[in-house]
């Protein structure tokens, strides 16, 4: 059995628990701590590194996925997070604080992945277009079950600015939105991916996934749509996950 730490790292918090890669499953408790503000590498670093200490995993295997673009070991975006994470080489400070073997891929294409092996996508053929919806909008993107990494659909323009500030869990909270006003809103952006993309299958994750009965009735997408059955933990699978990708 392989067992590694998962790091979800988010925009609001961070998360971790040992995952049995062979199951797909948390096989402890999952941990979270607040994001620190600001949500610098040091910052951020420190509270993987009490992760690390909680679960007594010094110099064993940890995958991690992070809200950025991430290339080459190096961040290449920062939304939601410090400006310091841009251009940061996110994999060598990592490695050198943390000392431990590890990998770091974008955390909607590690719940994308996660989802993809063991939740609900896995018999989806054609274009698969899982979008989490939190702090900001992730994606993962896959063709014939093939990743396309590093899609930012939550930074496709949109109205006047881009499709996260509107369909997004924190735009909901922040504007206070009755499901029916934000499910309205999530359809349109929808709308808007399907008419560029022409994707097969939508999947939604992120928190919200939990209450998709709540807002599914103002979706109407070509494509068939449905939450992740994942829920939550696609993130910190499909972050132990990206180790095997190194
Ligand atoms: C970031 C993405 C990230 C998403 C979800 C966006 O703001 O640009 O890289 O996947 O938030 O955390």
């Amino acid at each position: 059995m392989k067992e590694i730490l998962g790091i979800d790292v988010g925009a609001t918090g961070i998360k971790g628990a040992i995952v049995d890669l062979d199951k797909g499953e948390l096989i402890t408790e999952r941990i979270k701590y607040p994001t620190p503000k600001p949500a610098t590498p040091q910052s951020m670093t420190e509270v993987m590194k009490q992760l690390i200490s909680d679960f007594n995993w010094k110099g064993k295997p940890v995958g991690v996925g992070f809200p950025a673009i991430i290339k080459e070991g190096v961040a290449l975006s920062a939304s939601n997070i410090d400006d310091t994470w841009l251009n940061f080489p996110i994999v060598g400070f990592l490695n050198k604080k943390l000392k431990c073997p590890l990998n770091v891929i974008n955390d909607a294409d590690a719940a994308g992945l996660a989802e993809k092996k063991f939740g609900g996508g896995s018999d989806k053929k054609g274009l698969v277009i899982l979008l989490t919806l939190g702090t900001g909008i992730g994606s993962a993107l896959f063709y014939n079950g093939v990743l396309l990494p590093n899609t930012e659909l939550g930074h496709l323009k949109y109205k006047d600015s881009v499709t996260e500030k509107y369909a997004s869990n924190s735009a909901r909270e922040l504007k206070d939105l009755s499901y029916k006003t934000w499910g309205k809103e999530l359809n349109k952006v929808l709308n808007h991916i399907e008419f560029v993309l022409a994707p097969d299958h939508f999947i939604i994750g992120g928190g919200i996934s939990k209450k998709f009965e709540k807002y599914k009735e103002y979706l109407d997408t070509d494509a068939t749509i449905e939450p992740a059955k994942m829920l939550n933990n696609a993130g910190i699978v499909g972050a132990a996950m990206a180790y095997t990708l190194m």
